[in-house]
């Protein structure tokens, strides 16, 4: 009931305050929440904004067309390659993000819903694209979020766009001896849960990492958009649709909560933020329970392993 009271009756607040003067990474910004995002963030007066993306040519025409609308200066948008099915893209981005005089936020809103099996890295799609790379290009910026911290005197932030079906997974395999193995296992592989499996990934790994970043002088959080209308799950069938009909928020609206999440300030250090607020109350009861905290710890340990193999020493980031 709480999601179709949130879906009919909540529109978060449009987003008024100021960027300028900063820099701004947002993955996945040429279409759907990524590029309404970007597109308030280009009117609220950001002095750069990076829309990160793994169709250059798509992500040409966004910038044209948040131009167009915000009337922002030319050289306010570049559009950067950045492909999280590709270890070697996600470096080769953050070693130029490196190279930014300062940067504020890396809004980190790509992600897939896969409908079907497919290996990028040696893992399911899902998990590379959703869980590794996101958390990968994560720890590969945070030196330069906290070196900006400390040289500007500001508060940088890190923000995951997340789900509320992060509560719809079953997550069975967190009691298996390795989780990402059984993961990677194509025979057990059930297509209609993984997508919601890897944004409770997200937030498990998010509970564990937030905690060392404080008085780092950034903050992270995790937001959940509500269904809203966009490019994902396009191939997900009748159901999804009937529900987007009646329920979805459109993109700009839904676009809105991550905003909240870019502007945020320390009060959402280490917060999941629902419908453009701080609310830990939404979180999945598995996530607040006694085994979500041990999946949790579970979970990060196994990621750890699988970033320093692709990063010897990447953990030492946070
Ligand atoms: N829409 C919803 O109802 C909803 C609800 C909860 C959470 N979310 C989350 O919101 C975020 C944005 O989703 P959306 O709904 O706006 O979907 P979308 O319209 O499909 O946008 C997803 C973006 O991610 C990019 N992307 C996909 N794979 C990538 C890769 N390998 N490397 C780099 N970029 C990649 C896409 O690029 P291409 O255009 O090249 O594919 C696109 O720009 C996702 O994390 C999603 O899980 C969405």
């Amino acid at each position: 009931m709480g999601f179709i009271y949130s879906q009919l009756f909540v529109k978060p607040t449009y987003p008024t305050t100021s960027c300028a003067g900063q820099t701004i990474i947002v993955t996945g910004s040429n279409v759907g929440l990524g590029k309404e995002a970007a597109r308030h963030l280009a009117r609220l007066g950001a002095s750069k904004l990076i829309l990160a993306v793994r169709n250059t040519k798509a992500g040409e025409a966004a910038k044209h067309d948040i131009e167009s609308t915000t009337r922002c200066s030319p050289e306010v948008i570049e559009v950067w390659p950045l492909d999280l099915s590709s270890y070697a893209s996600v470096k080769a981005f953050a070693d130029r993000a490196s190279k930014l005089p300062r940067l504020d936020v890396l809004l980190e809103n790509a992600g897939i819903a896969a409908g079907k099996w497919q290996v990028f890295e040696g893992h399911e799609s899902t998990l590379t694209v959703n869980v590794i790379s996101t958390f990968y290009l994560a720890l590969l910026l945070l030196p330069k979020l906290k070196s900006s911290a400390k040289q500007f005197g500001i508060m940088p932030r890190l923000t995951i766009v997340s789900s509320e079906v992060h509560g719809h997974a079953k997550f069975a395999e967190w009691k298996e001896p390795k989780i990402f193995d059984t993961l990677d296992d194509e025979s057990k592989f059930d297509v209609w849960e993984r997508y919601p499996l890897s944004k409770l990934l997200e937030v498990l790994v998010f509970r564990q990492i937030a905690p060392s970043l404080e008085g780092s002088g950034m903050t992270l959080n995790i937001l959940n958009p509500g269904l809203c209308h966009s490019e994902l799950a396009r191939d997900a069938g009748w159901t999804l649709a009937i529900m987007k009909f009646f329920l979805a928020r459109n993109t700009e609206v839904g676009s809105r909560t991550l905003v909240a999440g870019a502007v945020a300030g320390p009060e959402a250090q280490g917060k999941y933020m629902h419908d453009g607020k701080v609310d830990e109350s939404e979180l999945s009861p598995f996530v607040k329970s006694e085994d979500g905290r041990l999946a949790s710890e579970k979970v990060w340990k196994e990621l750890s392993v699988i970033l320093e193999s692709i990063q010897p020493g990447i953990t030492g980031n946070l």
